[in-house]
């Protein structure tokens, strides 16, 4: 069993190329209410959770979401890939405009696996392509996470570490 120590009251970005699991992850692992799922968002905004032209307004939407639970003192968890540094840089500044720490959790599954996943599921329907710069985007900048601002990195490899692992809260006074 991993767990992962992250501060009661954080900024938690799940990082993972579709299929990786973070949904998944984010059920387990914290209540329905604590998650902010770009899905959801883009859902909320378009009807349709997989609109990418809408995932500006999406990304605006669950920032400003975000920012109040922060300022209420609410854990909160955003579920999107953020394998993109831009995305990430969205993230660090909404936990640090709120004197909040940012955390990231990293589910590294190999991209076979996760193509395997998403051709099974009803609900993807994109090109091995995309998976293929997810991965990319990822693998570039997996190191520098905490360079970004990110305070605590977690990195969970494969299946099993995903599955052992859960969170502990560190509280910090
Ligand atoms: P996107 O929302 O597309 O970015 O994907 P995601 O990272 O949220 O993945 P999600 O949690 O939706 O999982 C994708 C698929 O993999 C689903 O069909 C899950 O049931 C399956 N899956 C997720 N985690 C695991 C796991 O630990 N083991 C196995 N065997 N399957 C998993
Ligand atoms: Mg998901």
């Amino acid at each position: 069993m991993t767990e992962l120590a992250i501060p009661a009251l954080s900024l938690v970005a799940l990082v993972g190329i579709s299929g990786s699991g973070k949904s998944t992850f984010a059920r387990k692992n914290f209540a329905a209410t604590q998650v902010l799922s770009s899905d959801a968002f883009r859902a909320m905004v378009a009807d349709d959770e997989n609109d990418q032209s809408a995932s500006t307004a999406a990304f605006e939407s669950l920032h400003f979401v975000a920012g109040k639970r922060l300022a209420a003192g609410r854990l909160t968890v955003v579920d999107a890939t953020n394998v993109q540094e831009h995305a990430r840089a969205g993230l660090v500044a909404v936990a640090r405009a709120h004197d909040v720490l940012p955390t990231a959790i990293v589910l590294d599954v190999p991209e076979e696996e996760c193509w395997a996943r998403t051709q099974a599921r009803p609900d993807r329907h994109f090109d091995r392509r995309v998976l293929t710069r997810q991965s990319r985007d990822l693998r570039r900048t997996i190191k520098s996470l905490a360079r970004e601002g990110f305070r605590k990195v977690h990195v969970l490899r494969g299946v099993d570490e995903i599955e052992s692992a859960t969170i502990a809260y560190e509280r910090l006074f």
